[in-house]
């Protein structure tokens, strides 16, 4: 990332993106759900932070009267996420920024929600770190992810071997990251993390999954 630099746009890749979660909402909705509801279900804050939230697909599960401050650098997802705000009735903070360096202060924040983010980020340490930072003590980072497959599986390899075209389709998606480790070794005073193998979903390379919810 360059310096100073705080959105991006990958033209045809952004505009594919876009339409991607906003077409397959519902799906991806019926498939994480479960995931979700163990992560978001008892948000407790009139302001939550959301790393990455796309086109707002984690609009659902903010309490009533909730404002929303979205961090969100891709700017072919602001005119859905703008327009479901809207929709929704959900007061809208939108930040044109990067996760790596949150424009929030320290220790100022309940709550802060992300999901399918870190796989993406360029750098999940940086993310953590901002998270720690800007988290009240006692406030918390939920959230849901999917990470490397088990050791020795077939979907291990599929990561592997999808890892280039992935990335490019999907503007940087890593298939196989470590992510509960990273939020592991992030500085929270304690985290609870859920591993699943999803069954049924037709996506099948990011069905290693993970949910939970980290206290600063
Ligand atoms: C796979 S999409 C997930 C979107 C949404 N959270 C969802 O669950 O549908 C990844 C999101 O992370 C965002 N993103 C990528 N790099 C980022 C960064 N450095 N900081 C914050 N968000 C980032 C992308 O723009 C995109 O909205």
């Amino acid at each position: 990332m360059a310096d100073g630099l705080q959105t991006f746009d990958h033209a045809v890749r952004g505009r594919f993106n876009a339409w991607f979660f906003v077409a397959f909402d519902r799906y991806i909705e019926r498939i994480a759900r479960p995931l979700k509801r163990t992560a978001f279900d008892d948000l407790a804050a009139d302001r939550v932070v959301e790393i990455g939230p796309g086109i707002g697909a984690n609009l659902r599960y903010l309490p009533a009267g909730a404002q929303l401050v979205a961090v969100e650098p891709n700017l072919r997802m602001h005119p859905a996420l703008e327009r479901r705000c809207a929709r929704a009735g959900v007061p809208l903070t939108l930040l044109p920024s990067y996760a790596d360096r949150l424009p929030l202060p320290d220790r100022s924040v309940d709550e802060v929600i992300c999901s399918l983010v870190l796989c993406t980020v360029p750098d999940p340490d940086a993310v953590l770190r901002e998270v720690v930072r800007v988290l009240r003590p006692g406030g918390r980072f939920r959230f849901v992810e999917h990470v490397a497959a088990p050791p020795g599986s077939l979907r291990l390899r599929m990561q592997h071997a999808l890892d280039v075209p992935w990335a490019w389709l999907f503007e940087g998606c890593d298939l196989h990251r470590d992510t509960a480790a990273a939020i592991e070794h992030a500085g929270f005073a304690d985290t609870t993390i859920v591993e699943v193998q999803l069954r049924g979903s037709v996506f099948y390379p990011v069905n290693t999954m993970i949910c939970g919810i980290a206290r600063r």
